[in-house]
């Protein structure tokens, strides 16, 4: 572990690996690229990645905007985020539509609208269908709480205390039709300690899902930027 700290620090990250935790690939550091890519977030509940993608902004870790944030529960915490750092935002309640398909088509027409170019699922409680996955090949992203391919599906931390397994952490990845089963992008490892309860695992977790979501944004960020330079 000492070395893969020393990795880190050599490329001057404002931030410091727990000596118990691990991230792979190390290539996912801070890579550059540019111009800015424009994100639209997806989320239901607290917003702490929201909020995590915006400070990697704040602090020029990540090149990036926030075009939109789009929430499908009124009551959600992400929105107050939203407000306090003055992202636009819409509120797309699946309740009010007739259809997953109909929410699908005003989430992705929302999405157009706001010239979004790549989209990050940052705890949206929902399954996205195959119009939003196809329209944005390669450009739509999740964060799972377990080192996938282990543990998909809901309450991901639960069956990891349920398993009894003693190292589990959080995954980025492609998403594609099957839940939680797209190409991985980047991971971090998080032990279970003795004493550990769903609360205490869930914020070690989620410590580390800060770290590696801003971090998978400017990776693949990179890669489409790479991509648009060599069809010129
Ligand atoms: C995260 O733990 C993420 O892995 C899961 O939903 C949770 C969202 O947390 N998909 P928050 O809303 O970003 O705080």
């Amino acid at each position: 572990m000492k070395q893969d700290n020393k990795e880190y620090m050599k490329y001057n990250l404002s931030y410091d690996l727990n000596e118990q935790s691990l991230i792979s690939p190390l290539d996912s550091i801070s890579p550059l690229f540019e111009p800015k890519i424009r994100l639209g977030i997806l989320a239901s509940g607290n917003g702490s990645n929201f909020e995590y993608i915006i400070k990697s902004i704040q602090t020029k870790q990540l090149y990036a905007e926030i075009s939109i944030l789009i929430v499908n529960n009124p009551n959600c915490l992400a929105i107050k985020k939203a407000i306090k750092y003055k992202i636009p935002y819409v509120i797309i309640n699946h309740r009010d539509c007739k259809s997953r398909f109909e929410h699908d088509m005003l989430v992705m027409k929302k999405l157009e609208d706001f010239s979004v170019e790549l989209v990050v699922m940052a705890g949206w409680m929902r399954i996205v269908g195959e119009e939003i996955i196809n329209k944005f090949e390669n450009r739509l992203i999740n964060i799972h709480p377990s080192l996938l391919p282990s543990f998909k599906g809901v309450d991901a931390i639960q069956q990891a205390i349920d398993k009894r397994v003693t190292i589990t952490g959080c995954t980025v990845h492609y998403v594609q039709k099957e839940v939680d089963s797209g190409l991985i992008i980047i991971q971090a490892a998080v032990p279970i300690n003795e004493n550990d309860n769903k609360e205490t695992l869930k914020k070690r977790i989620q410590n580390m899902e800060h770290i590696i979501l801003p971090l998978a944004i400017a990776k693949v960020a990179k890669n489409l930027r790479t991509k648009f330079k060599d069809n010129k």
